[in-house]
């Protein structure tokens, strides 16, 4: 990279990520190195500052995360969060022990002393405290410059010396002035300039992509057509081009008119693009099927079986990539608790299959970043901005037995409520995930002067911010109304429509 760096060295904490995010917005480069780093290795990366992660350890317990201590004689700025915070100041001859009372949320905290960190921001502010330990006194060239009322030393800094330690996290949404926190640092600190951009990340994962994968090496890709693999494939064909094979199964499930907009997107780029219409084989085996679980399992199974058979007329590429973003990340390694329902993705399938290699070039993104990328990278505004789309399709969308014919309906009328929601525009019609769902419960209706026995569909439409929970949205009644009726007018085999008004919990997002 020809700009600026900064390295953040990982002590263990759960948010280097969303610091390393934080500092690329603020047009900075950076990169995270576990804390073991030696005093060499940096001065070959010549980073203009240092960002030292929070962690769950205390400085004063035994096999602690200690870093070189040769660092602090090479004069780069350092900013210590939360651990990191401690850690310099514990290493530095101050002393850190545990609070009488730990800090754990949003906490008002006042600036006591002038502070680079602090530069135009008011006296005092919300910072989001999470700590059992805290400074008890200052190495002698430190002062401190903010506290809270249980936390003296919420700050400090040394800047003769340009040693700042913040004990909140700056790093995250609910600390006001985070963000401005470590811009200050960067700009009235490290003299950052400002010079790097996504575009630079592509750059560098292009290079990064291309270093790994020899000149005739090939990669496969599980396409699912969703926001991650999309832009994960976009960005890998700008590496290798049709050396990159992406292999998108169309299990018979997907949205109505989805698979041939994923094809006219990716058939005309330069990347070997492997269309598989298994509809009749995954359609096959789940006939008969009413069980949510079952359901899952089976076309989890039939996508590695499918995979493997297209791979193998592929000549099994050496390489095999995945969409995973940082999240993803973050998700499977907390995810500790009871399966509600095992989810399915593409990425993560072929277990059996051996690969000389992983490549993940989205592995250090967050969602927006991701979309921001697949926009830099030509992807349509539709595919880049598309709601989640789970990896079962329609198959858990349907109650009970799955068929052609159900397939059919609930496409017509999911088509129709997406439509009507996407041009509605009162603010109100606004969510973060809507569909419909085909229930297997049939009412009498009317239609003309002639009785009907059909299918009801459920409409859900929610807002989130990250899934995990969900408030349904209040969509305006006209709205509702307007989707109701061309969808009972328009698709033969609904006559009647519901709307879910259930948040999660206690449901979920979808039905199964
Ligand atoms: P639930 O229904 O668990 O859904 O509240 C939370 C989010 O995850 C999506 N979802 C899936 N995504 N494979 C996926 O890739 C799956 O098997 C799967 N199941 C649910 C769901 O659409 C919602 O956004």
């Amino acid at each position: 990279m020809n700009c600026q760096t900064v390295l953040i060295l990982d002590f263990g904490g759960q948010y280097k990520e969303l610091i390393a995010r934080r500092v690329r917005e603020c047009g900075v480069y950076s990169i995270i190195k576990p804390y073991t780093i030696t005093k060499e290795e940096i001065e070959k990366i010549a980073p203009i500052g240092m960002i030292f992660t929070g962690g769950p350890n205390s400085v004063y317990a035994e096999d602690s995360p200690v870093c070189d201590p040769a660092i602090f004689e090479l004069g780069i700025p350092l900013l210590g969060i939360c651990y990191g915070m401690q850690l310099i100041c514990h290493m530095q001859g101050g002393k850190v022990d545990s609070c009488e009372k730990s800090e754990y949320g949003a906490m008002k905290m006042n600036i006591v002393a002038e502070s680079s960190l602090f530069k135009g921001m008011s006296e005092s502010f919300n910072v989001l405290m999470s700590h059992t330990d805290r400074v008890y006194s200052l190495p002698s060239d430190f002062k401190a410059t903010a506290s809270t009322d249980t936390c003296p030393v919420a700050s400090y800094s040394c800047d003769e010396r340009k040693i700042y330690g913040v004990q909140f996290h700056p790093e995250v949404e609910i600390t006001e002035n985070g963000t401005d926190v470590i811009r200050n640092f960067l700009y009235e600190v490290c003299g950052a300039l400002g010079d790097y951009s996504m575009a630079d990340y592509l750059k560098t994962q292009i290079a990064a992509v291309r270093e790994r994968v020899d000149e005739d090496g090939r990669i496969l890709l599980g396409l699912s057509g969703g926001v991650d693999s999309s832009v994960c494939a976009a960005l890998l064909s700008e590496a290798v081009g049709d050396r990159l094979v992406c292999i998108y199964i169309d299990h018979g499930l997907m949205r109505k008119n989805e698979t041939d907009e994923i094809r006219a997107v990716f058939e005309k780029r330069s990347l070997n693009f492997v269309y598989v219409d298994a509809e009749e084989r995954f359609l096959t085996r789940l006939k008969g099927v009413t069980d949510p679980e079952q359901k899952r399992k089976i076309i989890g199974d039939e996508f590695v079986r499918t995979f493997e058979d297209e791979a193998k007329k592929q000549g099994n590429p050496e390489f095999l990539a995945q969409g995973t973003i940082y999240p993803d990340i973050v998700e499977s390694g907390a995810n500790k608790s009871a399966v509600i329902k095992s989810h399915h993705n593409v990425g993560g399938l072929p277990e059996k299959m051996s690969f000389k290699g992983v490549i993940e070039p989205l592995s250090g993104l967050f969602k927006d970043e991701v979309r921001k990328l697949g926009i830099m990278l030509g992807l349509p505004e539709t595919l880049v901005q598309r709601q989640p789309f789970p990896g079962p399709g329609l198959a858990i969308r349907i109650i009970g037995e799955i068929t052609k014919e159900k397939c059919d309906i609930l496409r017509d009328a999911d088509a129709i409520f997406r439509y009507e929601l996407m041009n509605s525009n009162d603010e109100a019609a606004r969510a973060d995930q809507y569909f419909a769902v085909l229930t297997d419960t049939k009412s009498v209706g009317v239609m003309g002067d002639f009785r009907t026995y059909d299918y009801t569909l459920a409409l859900r439409a929610v807002r989130t911010s990250d899934f995990m929970t969900c408030e349904f949205a209040r969509l305006p009644y006209e709205v509702l109304a307007r989707a109701s009726s061309r969808i009972t007018n328009e698709v033969s085999g609904i006559n009647r429509v519901v709307y879910d008004v259930t948040s999660k919990p206690p449901a979920t997002i979808e039905w199964e």
